[in-house]
């Protein structure tokens, strides 16, 4: 199960060793989240979804259980077959809903998962058409932007792209506007995106999540200090970290760190990093949205808000936006 769960975006291999070393020599140490995702990221990613505390999974699946009809309805207003492009679908447990609800529809498009894993693409092709004979899927391995200009000269359909998951959270504000102002360049009028948010909440509740009593979060986070060791001939002492998870409810951002439990020196190849005790290292923003930030993000990165779904408790929100 674990294998067929992606999020990793770039791929790895000198950009990585780049990454780590320019992270930690950095004034303000810090390594990237998008490296989280080895083999054993997956699987305690998978973990982590699992949790009582990780809300954010049973709250779109919510979603995508209960609204699927609504959201179809708002892709069916517009005419014409369509390409579904989905940013990211790792094992599309989620977007399976959607896909069943657009087959009983009878609507005409192509399912493109896009997925930097390779495994992920050949797993979805292989077994999505034995839960969904009627669907015409069409994978595509690479970067983001790569296989949404790929996905472009594939056909002239018009465009409804996912993007769910609450990926757009490991992105601060500034990243996140870039990001939805690069996908509407690549989108023409009327096209949608149906993008997932987590919502601002009570801060107990989110902190809970990535702050969980069976310590979880915290060995996702240091999994990455031993894929360094595995990967680039570090030497980490991982008992010698901790981690520490903060929220802040006025900025929306929950930040995940490791804490250096005292003075030590590891090497890196042939790099030989410091840490002082009690020296932090940044590793993941998972950024928390107001229904009035989201509508002004679409906005600011040229999309229409259009509609709004959410689960149950309004814990999480499915967004659709129209290009504009
Ligand atoms: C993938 N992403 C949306 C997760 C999140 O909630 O930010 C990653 C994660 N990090 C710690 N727990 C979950």
């Amino acid at each position: 199960m674990s294998t067929i769960i992606s999020k990793q975006i770039i791929p790895v291999g000198s950009t990585f060793l780049h990454d780590v070393l320019a992270g930690l020599t950095a004034e303000k140490k810090s390594l990237s989240s998008k490296y989280f995702y080895d083999e054993t990221g997956d699987y305690i990613f998978q973990q982590i979804m699992e949790m009582d505390e990780y809300y954010l999974t049973n709250a779109e699946m919510d979603i995508m259980r209960h609204q699927t009809e609504q959201i179809t309805d708002v892709i069916a207003a517009n005419p014409g077959a369509f390409d579904l492009i989905e940013l990211g679908a790792g094992d599309a447990t989620k977007s399976v809903h959607l896909l069943q609800s657009l087959i009983n529809r009878q609507l005409e498009f192509t399912y493109l998962p896009i997925d930097i894993s390779r495994h992920v693409i050949e797993d979805l092709e292989e077994n999505l058409p034995k839960k969904l004979p009627a669907l015409k899927v069409q994978g595509l391995n690479g970067d983001y932007f790569a296989m949404v200009k790929k996905a472009k000269t594939l056909s002239a359909r018009r465009k409804v792209l996912l993007f769910m998951g609450a990926n757009i959270g490991n992105m601060n504000v500034t990243e996140a506007k870039a990001f939805c102002k690069a996908l509407r360049n690549e989108l023409s009028a009327e096209d949608l995106l149906v993008i997932g948010f987590d919502l601002k909440k009570n801060p107990r509740q989110i902190l809970a999540a990535y702050n969980d009593a069976a310590g979880v979060t915290k060995s996702f986070n240091l999994n990455l200090l031993s894929r360094i060791n595995r990967e680039l001939d570090g030497d980490f002492d991982i008992s010698n970290f901790d981690h520490y998870a903060s929220y802040d409810p006025e900025s929306g951002s929950c930040k995940s760190y490791l804490i250096s439990l005292k003075d030590q020196r590891v090497n890196i190849g042939d790099e030989t990093i410091p840490f002082l005790a009690n020296e932090h290292i940044y590793m993941e923003i998972s950024q928390k949205y107001a229904l009035t930030e989201i509508d002004d993000l679409a906005i600011s990165s040229g999309f229409i808000p259009f509609a709004h779904f959410f689960d149950q408790q309004q814990y999480f929100v499915d967004a659709i936006w129209k290009a504009g």
